[in-house]
């Protein structure tokens, strides 16, 4: 039996990579937000791969990949707030949503059929590469199976989607380690659809208010299921310590340590628990289900900065699942 997925590094491993998403192969990829699982955007199958390899149940828009703002722009129509949020956040960890160019090779199943299209300039430099090579959009949702917990780390790439796609090539940790901000800049008010790696307060103070996505706005971001990111076991959210059976993820100074513990940060920096959320969900989720626990206990995270894209994390990983 061959390897089920090839795992690929270094230059040689990133001229490999662009070759093979260019005759329209699937390739995880590490971001500084989460590993994405990456096809050629204009190519109808590839994209079409991405969403049976993900086991999306219904067509959720992708986010496409560029090496520069120049040539996201080529794809889509910014207004003058998106070119001051490009000017300011690429390559960074916001993804703006606006209307495509009628030109547009991106094919529609990309966009999920949508007349707009969210386009994102990643800033970690291999990620930056790999695109610069490949001279394609790259569409690339996280490269997780569909509800669960997105991957910081080619291996959990490895664990989840092998024999789903062709390759992963290892970028190491993600360095933010939650998704980009995703900002609908295509209606007449700016809307946050997903807090992520950038603020929301500092996008206010470069632009201007802006509305948050509720009821009303969600069909916008149809991806944004309440329940996602979910671990197997039950998260219980606010805890101030875990029960005998229960597996602590823990913030900050912890009184009473747990057999199963994961701390986001023991300094209490919210930015520090962003980037080791999804690794500690993941180690929870294993290491507490071989112990036999019944769930996960999560100690409170301060709404500031990153905290807001944490805690937003945390509380769908706790909804009720939608199966
Ligand atoms: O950090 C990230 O954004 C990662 C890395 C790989 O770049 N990608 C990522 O993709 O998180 P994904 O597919 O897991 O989440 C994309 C989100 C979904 O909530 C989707 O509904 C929303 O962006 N989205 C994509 N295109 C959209 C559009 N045209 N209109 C509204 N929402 C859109
Ligand atoms: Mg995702």
């Amino acid at each position: 039996m061959g390897p089920r997925v090839k795992f690929l590094s270094g230059e040689q491993g990133i001229a490999e990579a662009a070759a093979m998403l260019r005759d329209g192969m699937l390739v995880a990829f590490g971001t500084e937000t989460v590993y994405g699982l990456g096809g050629d955007a204009t190519n109808a199958q590839a994209v079409a791969r991405i969403f049976t390899a993900k086991g999306r149940p219904q067509f959720n828009p992708l986010i496409c990949h560029y090496a520069s703002g120049t040539d996201a722009f080529a794809d889509v129509i910014p207004n003058a707030a998106a070119q001051h949020l490009a000017a300011q956040f690429w390559p960074g960890p916001l993804t703006l949503v606006l209307p495509r160019r009628a030109g547009s090779a991106v094919q529609l199943l990309a966009g999920a059929g949508l007349d707009t299209l969210a386009v994102r300039v990643p800033a970690a430099p291999p990620a930056r590469a790999l695109l610069a090579q490949t001279g394609r959009p790259i569409a690339a949702p996280s490269a997780n199976r569909s509800g669960s917990v997105s991957p910081t780390d080619a291996t959990h790439v490895v664990a989840e989607l092998a024999g789903r796609i062709d390759a992963v090539i290892d970028f190491g940790p993600c360095i933010v380690g939650l998704e980009s901000t995703v900002l609908d800049l295509s209606g007449e008010r700016p809307v946050l659809l997903r807090p992520g790696g950038i603020p929301a307060a500092a996008i206010i103070a470069a632009i201007g208010p802006i509305t948050h996505s509720d009821a009303s706005t969600a069909l916008r971001a149809p991806g944004m299921l309440r329940s996602h990111y979910a671990p197997s076991l039950p998260v219980r959210l606010g805890a101030t310590s875990a029960a005998p059976d229960e597996a602590l993820l823990a913030f900050g100074r912890v009184e009473l340590p747990s057999p199963v513990m994961w701390n986001l940060s023991e300094t209490a920096d919210v930015t520090e628990a962003a980037a080791r959320l999804f690794a500690g969900l993941r180690y929870l989720d294993s290491a507490g289900r071989t112990a036999g626990l019944r769930g996960i206990a999560a100690m409170p995270v301060p709404e500031t900065g990153l905290g807001i894209a944490v805690n937003d994390r945390l509380r769908r990983a706790a909804a009720p699942r939608e199966g």
